[in-house]
């Protein structure tokens, strides 16, 4: 078995452990620990108990291993490697009863944005939607469900115009700019999706059941395990250099598909 493949199947191990915790807590009732860059931006203590599960699974199997996760700080390791960690993506969905949740893991080398590392292997669990996610560098992706396990191929074509997820931060204000940006898409798109996680929204986009996804602000948790599954399905995932107020805007979908997103945003589109 390569490196990649012994990581990924790590990762999704600890994933299903994390996301069965998640879901226990959910049902047991949400309490919220705290708030962070704003009042929206929330943390249960489901997120930092979950958190402390994977991070200590993963020292005790790879105690070499570096570890950048969301809701506790980063360590250096030996091995070069890194786990970029967002132990319940979609927290507001997690803590407002809602099922579009999931836990993040991905194995990354080099640098800790996704311009700078390269990912190995990254998994994406969503537990209350009996689903997972999960790619190898240079063996594709895959999602597990209870139908089986089917491998991943990003959309290629829209007849009827693209389905484009988006999301928005919690810093209200950057609403505006966010508003007008799903504006100048609108032309392209068939309809927008808000599912309110960043992993599934890769994860889609992937499975081909989104044809794209664009969001400003996404930290590199949000994004590590769900950009490889996207660029394993064949897909693209580009980053836009930052607004006014420093958030660079992730693009996902087929190439193609993301350089006319691409060109709607920056104003350069002369189409439709
Ligand atoms: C958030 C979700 C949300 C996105 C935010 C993320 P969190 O992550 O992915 O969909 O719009 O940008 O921060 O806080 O639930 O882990
Ligand atoms: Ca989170």
């Amino acid at each position: 078995m390569t490196l990649e493949a012994s990581l990924r199947d790590l990762a999704r191990d600890i994933a299903f452990e994390a996301g069965e915790l998640a879901r226990r807590r959910r049902a047991e009732g949400v309490s919220i620990a705290a708030s962070k860059s704003t009042l929206a931006d929330i943390v249960t203590e489901a997120d930092r108990e979950v958190e402390d599960l994977i991070r200590a699974r993963l020292a005790s199997e790879r105690p070499d291993d570096g570890f950048f996760g969301e809701e506790s700080d980063a360590t250096a390791g030996a091995s070069g490697i890194t786990w970029v960690v967002d132990p319940i993506d979609g927290t507001v969905n997690y803590a407002s009863g809602m099922p579009s949740y999931a836990v993040s893991i991905a194995a990354v080398r080099g640098g800790d944005t996704l311009a700078t590392w390269e990912a190995l292997a990254g998994v994406v669990r969503a537990p209350a939607l009996g689903e997972t996610f999960s790619a190898v560098r240079g063996g594709g992706a895959q999602v597990e469900s209870e139908a089986g396990t089917q491998s991943l191929a990003v959309a290629m074509e829209f007849p009827a115009g693209a389905l484009i997820a988006t999301g928005f931060g919690y810093d209200s204000r950057t609403h505006a700019d966010d508003i007008d940006t799903v504006q100048r898409v609108m032309p392209i798109a068939r309809d927008v999706r808000r599912i309110g996680a960043a992993a599934i929204d890769l994860s889609y986009v992937a499975a081909g059941r989104l044809d794209a996804y664009f969001e400003r602000g996404l930290k590199p948790w949000d994004l590590a395990a769900g950009a490889l599954i996207v660029s394993e399905a064949g897909g693209s995932v580009e980053e836009l250099p930052g607004d006014r107020f420093g958030r660079r805007m992730t693009i996902a979908g087929s190439a193609a598909l993301v350089e006319r997103i691409v060109e709607r945003v920056v104003g350069t589109a002369s189409e439709d």
